[in-house]
């Protein structure tokens, strides 16, 4: 007589009683023979002639059970009930595939259970989408439903990885002697330039928190408090635009020390860094390059480099402000640079491709006038001949100098950029970019960090016409620049530091002001006035009279850090739940409307909008 056990449980009793004694991927050639009972959904069910064969998915992977009528009638009854992602629980000897059937692309293809027992756990609907096609899905569906796209494990393993990296950031600092401590969410505004998302209070009517941009000012207060150091797994909240790279709230490794300098934070952060790539298989080797910001801004026209590729930016301003090329020689000699970057192999591409190039650099992101080049093409004889509707204008030597300069070799490409300089920079840092894009130069396997530092203390903002903080306003400026608040602020540089990843910022910081009267003068740069420090920040300025250590830190942007190591291009795959790009969350609505009666209470109404 069979001795079969079936179960079929599909009413809401909590009781489980086929307990899992293996994952999925602990199943392999060495367990056959036992018998394990396995837990889990079923991923496919395929009907062969009678006998059912389920993949069945676990947390680690996936399994093949298999129900032959002839063999156990009762189980195979209960397997035709199975339909997709239904939860199940088998139990059964684990047997070798019989050979040719095994699957070499699972970790358990060598085996499969024909079990003894069965117990259906629960019933699935049909689901939205399949989950092992969640990538064929538009995105706001995927964000709907993302408690089923986690299902599938390539999307866990972005949150796997996040786990490992906290873990081993958490060790490190841990063994580095700094103590984890939480600062307010329900707070005040802090000055990190975006934003801020505001929080009514009920008890307080007409007054309102702000949800922090960073820790930054608690953090600094916890220095004057003798902690000395200072980490937080920190969550941000930033109403600001959002893009691949960024989400209305994400987290920051932020830190905080006292008692040192630029150099002690630099190395503190670079092991942290080491240790943290370490944790999901990345080797790095510190120190990292550093460069100042003029030279990131000069040779890459931003402050975020990627230099994975060279293609810099080359200054030709004196040779064209003495050239007979009148649009390039009026931009030059009235206060304007021309600059050009060389595109190696460039002969490759088409005309098309070329004009395609400059047809985008006037486009009004970019905002080019226009967009001249030199093609420096091979000749079958080992020649070169220059190709460009712009060499007429030239002699011999001002082409002899251009090509030096750029370094040209016979095959590549030399495109110009003449205007103001912020725009130059802006227009070919980012065809720089666009160009590694499409030539296939951004390899993500090839890691580059990089520390650029120096940077100046403020940024001229020509529509407020008002200086604004680069960094933020308590950052400490250079010794020796010091005196350059009173006369010449935009020269004046600071202890500020960005970590730069593959040209992703992963995070700043910077040598914090401890002393009261230089952060008054950084204050009056920024035409913040002395009520206005005091309202807004009083209570630092008031805490930096008291005894301030000298202290400085940094935050790293975990989520840019994960989405980097996992190689995914959006942010929003390694947060577990996040807004889409109009930072909204599709699952949970929000942000919806609140009731009358919560309105009520907050003493706020709504107004119709204009
Ligand atoms: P900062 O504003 O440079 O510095 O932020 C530090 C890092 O946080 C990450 N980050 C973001 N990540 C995702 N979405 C966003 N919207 C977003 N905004 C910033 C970036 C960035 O490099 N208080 C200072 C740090 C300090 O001085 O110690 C600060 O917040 O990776
Ligand atoms: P033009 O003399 O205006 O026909 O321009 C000759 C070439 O120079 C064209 O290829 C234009 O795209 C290019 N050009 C014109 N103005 C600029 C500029 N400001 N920067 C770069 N190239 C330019």
């Amino acid at each position: 007589m069979n001795l079969v056990q079936t179960i079929s449980n599909t009413s809401n009793s909590s009781s489980m009683k086929l307990k899992r004694s293996h994952f999925s991927c602990a199943l392999t050639q060495a367990a056959a023979g036992q018998e394990v009972t396995v837990s889990g959904w079923v991923a496919t069910r395929r009907d062969l002639g009678g006998i059912i064969f389920i993949e069945l998915r676990d947390n680690r992977g996936t399994i093949q059970v298999v129900a032959d009528p002839s063999k156990n009638p009762q189980v195979h009854k209960h397997f035709e009930k199975l339909r997709s992602e239904y939860v199940i629980s088998c139990k059964g000897p684990l047997t070798i595939r019989p050979e040719g059937s095994e699957n070499p692309n699972m970790k358990s293809g060598a085996v499969e259970i024909y079990p003894t027992e069965i117990e259906i756990l629960n019933t699935s609907k049909v689901l939205p989408f399949q989950i092992d096609q969640a990538d064929h899905v538009n995105e706001d569906l995927r964000l709907r439903y993302r408690y089923l796209e986690l299902r599938n494990d390539g999307k866990r393993i972005h949150l796997l990885n996040r786990h490992k990296i906290v873990h081993a950031m958490r060790n490190y600092l841990n063994d580095q002697g700094f103590t984890e401590i939480e600062t307010p969410i329900l707070s005040k505004s802090t000055p990190e330039g975006a934003r801020d998302y505001l929080v009514p209070s009920r008890v307080h009517p007409h007054n309102f928190y702000a949800l922090p941009q960073s820790p930054q000012l608690y953090k600094q207060l916890l220095m004057m408090s003798g902690f000395e150091k200072y980490y937080q797994v920190a969550r941000c909240f930033r109403d600001e635009d959002l893009r691949a790279d960024r989400q209305p709230e994400f987290t920051q490794i932020d830190l905080e020390l006292s008692f040192v300098d630029q150099e002690d934070i630099i190395n503190m952060v670079e092991g942290l860094i080491v240790t943290a790539f370490d944790a999901v298989g990345f080797k790095v080797q510190a120190p990292f390059p550093r460069m100042t910001h003029a030279d990131a801004m000069g040779f890459y026209g931003c402050d975020r480099p990627d230099v994975r590729f060279d293609m810099r930016l080359v200054d030709l301003t004196d040779i064209m402000a003495k050239s007979d090329f009148k649009a390039f020689a009026s931009v030059a000699n009235d206060g304007g640079i021309v600059k050009a970057i060389n595109v190696k192999g460039g002969e490759k591409m088409s005309r098309k491709e070329i004009d395609d190039i400059r047809d985008l650099a006037m486009t009004s992101e970019y905002g080019a006038k226009g967009l001249a080049w030199i093609l420096y093409r091979k000749t079958e004889t080992g020649g070169v001949e220059l190709n460009s509707p712009i060499i007429k204008f030239f002699k011999e030597d001002e082409l002899k100098e251009i090509e030096t300069r750029c370094g040209v070799e016979p095959g590549d490409l030399v495109l110009f950029c003449a205007d103001k300089e912020a725009l130059v920079l802006h227009v070919l840092g980012k065809l720089r970019l666009h160009i590694a894009k499409i030539s296939g130069l951004m390899d993500h396997k090839n890691i580059k960090l990089l520390w650029v530092v120096d940077f100046p203390m403020f940024e001229y903002d020509p529509k407020s016409k008002r200086y604004k903080a680069n960094h933020h306003p308590f950052t400490m400026p250079m010794r020796e620049d010091l005196e350059k608040l009173d006369t010449n602020p935009a020269e004046v540089k600071t202890y500020a530091y960005d970590i730069v990843f593959n040209g992703i910022e992963l995070g700043g910081g910077s040598v914090r002001v401890h002393n009261t009267e230089i952060q008054s003068k950084i204050f009056d740069v920024l035409g913040i006035d002395k009520a206005t420090a005091k309202e807004r920040f009083g209570f630092l300025l008031e805490a930096l009279e008291m005894g301030a250590p000298p202290h400085g830190g940094i935050a790293l942007g975990l989520d840019r850090f994960v989405m980097l190591l996992s190689n995914t291009e959006s942010i929003r795959d390694v947060i577990a739940f996040p807004k889409n790009q109009a930072a909204f969350c599709p699952l949970t609505s929000a942000p919806s409307a609140v009731d009358e009666d919560q309105l009520e209470e907050l003493a706020m109404s709504l107004r119709e909008i204009g």
